[in-house]
């Protein structure tokens, strides 16, 4: 059902033919024609023949007559393709008889596990988490949609040195008080006041130190001590997930403290293997190929003297039980950029161990930093990090003033769902419409534009096509066959046809600017078309058909924002 597939297919033959050999045609989107092919003009030189020869043959070999209206060799040697109307007609007519949209099932299935959200216990979750953990989000809807299995692997902080001075600093301020202290979210200041008395009093950091002697010996008071930091934390944070509106819950959280059965045997394969070695103070492993600025090998920290395990141990730990006991194939890793290194270190020492080969693979999904408007990290004002739920409340308040403001007629009620649909979804939007490699600048104004590549412009265009419907008259739609005329049709349906091929280059890129950018050109388009051809004022067939491409196009929008993890309201 994929148009691009089927042109690429068939021009791969023809291709193929000439050249005595597999080609990939490389059939894409052009300005100059519905598609376009440049093949023949990096075969040139291997055939020592002229790419407009190259061309023409192909053209003339090529069977496109039930897929193209015109066909034509342009340029030094490129394949114009212009798609004949009654095919977009026949594949939009069995999209909309799909629920599915077109988009089959992966066939062949995978177990994904996606490391992703991953605040740490008794501190804030930075605007670093909010990325991973709307990316996350995004790539767990696209790939359970998919047909993979998904495990949504939380890698909570929960564990190390600092809960030293936490629970002594808990132990200070009495259970009760530290247990509302943190769920009501006031996790800086009892991370700050911590941290603070670390600093400047000796008696308490020795004391946190102990501590943390307790806690790995698994001295009972102490690990009761420390699972309330980490309940009430949780309960937090699932606060701000609910918030948010992703798919996290508590049966998610797979903390680092789950791996610490796993610590020490892991470190014995790793010594059996030879890979482990002491550097001094700490058992390390030092992958091939890594070397800080001083040229000397960079090391994983494994074990240290005092007993504890670093955090690359745990990483180890959980890649080896992904593989072998969960049994995935594909481990995603979505943190930010600057831990990069980090895990290439990790994933090569996982693979020389042998619990990451072939066809099991990991991904670091990175990304960038969101920028104030003075272009450097996202701090408040008093210079602190950004507290998550007011970022988030802020959003909300001003999507309702937008609501308001766009429809006075619009009950109160119905702002608020249209207020949080519209503030948390313009906030997951903007994130995932940039290339998540690059660094965005976090600007109110333009998240919540209505026109522009924004979610406030894909809900409201979505809303708008809800309300055609409800004007017609129709109480439950279903589509009839599809008939493409009009040029505006046209355009429509040559965006309607490539959703399937967005969603599953997004399956392997977990690039979802492009599903964004994808959904943006599809509303602007609708946008073309619903100027330029009456839909409840056509008669008959034409009418019938129109109101299946307007249709259409609200269940692809409703579906790509889903996967987005955006929400679209049906009146706006
Ligand atoms: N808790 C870490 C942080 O806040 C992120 C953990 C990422 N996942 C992992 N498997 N290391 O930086």
């Amino acid at each position: 059902m994929d148009l691009e597939k089927l042109l690429s297919d068939r021009l791969a033959q023809a291709f193929s033919a000439v050249a005595d050999g597999p080609v990939d045609p490389v059939v894409r989107r052009s300005q100059h024609a519905d598609y376009q092919s440049d093949a023949a003009l990096s075969l040139a030189r291997r055939l020592g023949r002229p790419p407009r020869d190259i061309a023409t043959e192909v053209f003339s070999r090529a069977e496109l007559a039930d897929l193209c209206s015109a066909v034509e060799v342009s340029g030094p040697g490129f394949i114009n393709l212009t798609v004949a109307d009654p095919a977009l007609g026949r594949l939009l007519s069995r999209m909309a008889a799909d629920t599915r949209l077109g988009v089959a099932a992966s066939a062949a299935p995978q177990t994904v596990v996606i490391d992703y959200s991953a605040p740490n216990v008794a501190k804030e979750m930075h605007v670093g988490h909010l990325r991973s953990t709307v990316i996350g989000d995004a790539a767990v809807r696209l790939l359970e949609w998919l047909g993979h299995r998904v495990i949504k692997a939380n890698h909570l902080g929960d564990w190390g040195t600092p809960f030293g001075m936490l629970i002594e600093h808990l132990l200070d301020l009495g259970e009760s008080e530290a247990a509302h202290e943190l769920s009501v979210g006031d996790l800086d200041s009892f991370y700050k006041a911590a941290r603070a008395k670390f600093d400047a009093d000796d008696a308490f950091k020795e004391r946190a130190r102990r501590r943390v002697v307790a806690l790995q010996g698994g001295d009972e008071l102490t690990l009761r001590l420390w699972r309330l930091l980490v309940t009430e934390s949780e309960k937090y944070f699932l606060t701000v997930y609910d918030q948010l509106d992703v798919l996290l819950t508590e049966k998610d959280f797979y903390g680092e403290s789950y791996y610490n059965d796993m610590l020490a045997p892991v470190t014995e394969e790793l010594d059996q293997l030879g890979l482990l070695r002491d550097s001094g103070d700490a058992a390390c492993v030092f992958p091939e190929g890594f070397a800080g600025r001083d040229g000397q090998p960079l090391p994983i920290i494994v074990r240290k003297r005092d007993g504890g395990y670093g955090y690359g141990a745990t990483d180890l730990a959980a890649i080896r039980h992904r593989t072998r006991d969960i049994g995935a194939t594909r481990l995603l890793y979505v943190v930010g950029l600057p831990q990069r290194q980090h895990f290439e270190m990790v994933y090569a020492v996982a693979r020389q161990a042998g619990w990451l080969s072939p066809p099991a693979m990991a991904e670091h999904i990175g990304f960038g930093s969101i920028l104030g408007s003075d272009g450097k990290m996202l701090r408040s004002r008093a210079g602190d990090s950004i507290k998550l739920v007011g970022l988030l409340d802020e959003a909300v308040t001003r999507a309702a003033d937008l609501a308001r403001r766009k429809n006075p007629d619009l009950p109160e009620a119905a702002i608020a769902d249209v207020a949080r649909a519209v503030g948390i979804g313009a906030i997951k939007y903007a994130d995932l419409s940039t290339d998540r490699i690059k660094d965005y600048v976090f600007d109110w104004q333009r998240m919540l534009s209505l026109d522009g590549n924004t979610a406030p412009y894909l809900q409201y265009a979505h809303a708008r096509i809800r309300s055609i419907f409800r004007r017609s008259g129709i109480d439950q739609f279903t589509a009839g066959p599809i008939s493409i005329g009009h040029p505006a049709e046209h355009a429509l349906a040559l965006e309607l046809v490539n959703f399937g091929s967005v969603v599953t280059s997004v399956e392997h890129t977990l690039e979802f600017h492009r599903l964004a950018g994808y959904l943006h050109t599809l509303a602007a388009t609708f946008s073309g078309f619903y100027e330029h051809c009456p839909v409840l004022r056509a008669a008959g067939e034409v009418r019938d058909s129109r109101l299946a491409l307007c249709d259409l196009t609200a269940r692809i929008l409703h579906r790509g924002l889903y996967l987005l993890g955006i929400a679209t309201p049906d009146r706006m």
